[in-house]
Order: C-alpha cells, then sequence, then structure tokens
C-alpha cells in the first residue's frame, strides 16, 4: 500500500499538492470541503481544479461527496503525501526505502536522510505513519453519509495526537531511556533514528538472564522518570551486544494514573511470559514490580 503512496506521491504536482493541503485545512471546519473553499485555497480556475480533484479522487486520495454539495476529504494517502513533502522540505529525508513494520498502528519504512551540509555519508533512519483511528477506505465510504462531524475528523486528529504525544515523550527521555532519537514529527508521522540491534523476539541471546535484568533495570529507570511505557513485549524491544532500547511510546501512562500499578505489571508479566517460555527464566512479578517502583538505585 505504501508504495503505491510514493508513487503516487512522486507523481504529484505542485498543484495536486496544494489541493491535498487545501481540503485538510478545511476539513478542521467541515466534514466535507466544499470546492469553492478549496477553489480559494488554491487559486485555481474551476475548471482546472475539477479535472485535477477527479484525478485525485481515482487515484483514492480524496473522498468526494456530491450530496448536498459538492465536498471533499481527505484520506490516510493523502495525508502521507503531505507530511513527505513536508519531510522532504524540511530535509529530514531524502528518499525512502523497503516498508519494514506493519502494525495494527503504524506503517513504518525505511528512509535517508542526507548528511547536514552535504558533509559526510547519508544516514538511514526510521518513517513511521501512525494509523490510529483508521478505518478502511472502503468503509469511510460507505458509512461517510451517517458519521458525525467529529467522529469523521478522528482517524486524522487521532493519529496526528499520537504521533505528537509519541514524538514527545522520546524527546522528553531520550537521555536517560535508552532509545532512538526522534528528528523530526510532521501530521501523523516520526522521523527517528534506526535501533540499534534486532528486535527481541527474533534475537536468540547467549546472555539471557543479562538482558532481562537490563530490561528490568530500564523499565525502572522510566518509572523513576514518571513514566510507565504500557506496550512492552519482546515486540517493542531492540536488543544489541550490551544494550537495550524500548521502541512504540505513543501509549505510555504517567506513573500517577489510576491504574498505574496495573499497567506496570501488564508490562512486566509480558516479559516474563516471553523469558520464561523462551529461556526458562522465572521471577515473581510482585517482586519485580516492587523493584521497579523502589526508590533504591538499581
Ligand atoms: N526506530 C526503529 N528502528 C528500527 N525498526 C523500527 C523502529 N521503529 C519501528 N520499527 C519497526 O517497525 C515495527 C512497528 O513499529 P512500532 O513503533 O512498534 O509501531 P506499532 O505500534 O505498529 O507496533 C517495529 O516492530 C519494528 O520492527
Ligand atoms: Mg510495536
Amino acid at each position: 500500500m505504501i508504495d503505491d503512496v510514493i508513487k503516487r506521491f512522486k507523481e504529484l504536482d505542485k498543484k495536486e499538492l496544494r489541493i491535498i493541503t487545501g481540503i485538510e485545512i478545511g476539513m478542521k471546519h467541515h466534514e466535507w470541503v466544499p470546492i469553492e473553499e478549496v477553489a480559494k485555497f488554491t487559486k485555481l480556475p474551476y475548471s482546472t481544479l475539477e479535472y485535477k480533484i477527479r484525478e485525485l479522487v481515482k487515484q483514492n486520495m480524496v473522498l468526494a461527496t456530491h450530496v448536498p454539495y459538492d465536498g471533499y476529504q481527505i484520506y490516510f494517502d493523502a495525508y502521507d503525501a503531505l507530511a513527505l513533502n513536508t519531510f522532504v522540505k524540511r530535509g529530514t529525508i531524502s528518499g525512502i526505502g523497503d516498508e519494514i513494520g506493519v502494525g495494527k498502528e503504524s506503517v513504518v519504512l525505511e528512509a535517508v536522510k542526507d548528511p547536514e551540509l552535504s558533509i559526510g555519508e547519508q544516514q538511514g533512519v526510521i518513517l513511521k505513519f501512525h494509523r490510529e483511528g483508521r478505518t478502511s477506505f472502503k468503509q469511510v465510504k460507505r458509512l461517510r453519509s451517517h458519521l458525525a462531524d467529529r467522529e469523521h475528523f478522528s482517524w486524522i486528529y487521532a493519529a496526528r495526537l499520537a504521533a505528537k504525544r509519541e514524538a514527545d515523550i522520546m524527546k522528553k527521555l531520550c537521555d536517560d531511556v535508552p532509545m532512538p532519537r526522534v528528528i523530526d514529527n510532521n501530521r501523523h508521522a516520526l522521523v527517528m533514528e534506526l535501533a540499534k540491534g534486532s528486535i527481541l523476539y527474533k534475537t536468540k541471546l547467549e546472555d539471557p538472564q543479562w538482558f532481562f535484568d537490563e530490561i528490568m533495570r530500564l523499565i525502572k529507570l522510566t518509572y523513576s522518570k514518571g513514566i510507565i511505557h504500557c506496550d512492552l513485549s519482546e515486540y517493542n524491544i531492540f536488543v544489541f551486544e550490551g544494550g537495550v532500547q524500548f521502541i512504540d511510546w505513543p501509549q505510555y501512562v504517567e506513573t500517577t494514573h489510576p491504574h498505574a500499578d496495573e499497567l506496570l505489571e501488564r508490562d512486566i508479566s509480558n516479559l516474563l511470559k516471553y523469558f520464561k517460555r523462551k529461556y526458562n527464566i522465572k521471577k515473581d512479578l510482585r517482586e519485580l514490580a516492587e523493584y521497579v517502583k523502589s526508590s533504591e538505585e538499581s
């Protein structure tokens, strides 16, 4: 799917980007953005505008309704294109590579960033598009007449909020807790460093006890900064010789959260189960939770 977006992104011309941007801005106030608003924003003559919008609708970048008036919305493909365009303009990415992860709530790709002042090598980076609140394009088409305004906005705003939330917490914690650094954030997307090493569930550890203890130490460190990750598992942890990094932060909570204890125990329990199943490491959940919450130095 994302391949299509990139291909289409490369084919989008300035006018089309402007049309999509006009619809995006209009969507702050309209469920369906009237063509007059798009015309005002783009300053394109109606004939050009209508032709271009028809093309965008054919490419599934734009959704159209004709009742009770001609109105338009963008969907994730177009939103992706707008974020990509911003990153390219800011120089935070200069090229896009393979898709490396599709979760329920995100699409993740490899990308490259040109070096500062064009000195040195290109850097491999990660481009993560949030997908919270997604309903399929078909579903949106089918449901569009029944959706209330706020529900309609939700897929764009839910994804944008999640990306901002993830970028903000990563920036806040990254000097203390090991994780990839965030390079840029726009709309529902983040550019970040590649995580170090390999993802835990795909890695055969030679010293699993050391990694287990290190993960617990980092959960404790995170907790001491007032934060619980809330989605920790072998799928969101990278391991390398001598270290560990946590990724995938948007669902974090603060330690003052009413269900903080439960959420912390769930994170620990996920890891306990994994290390028991795979490496026969056995530890007591309650004791670990007490260790994480205690203020003693680790
Ligand atoms: N910084 C990164 N470095 C390397 N791989 C990453 C990085 N961020 C995400 N990934 C890959 O993309 C997958 C999905 O990203 P993640 O942040 O976990 O989102 P989701 O909420 O969809 O699980 C990860 O499991 C991992 O394989
Ligand atoms: Mg994940």
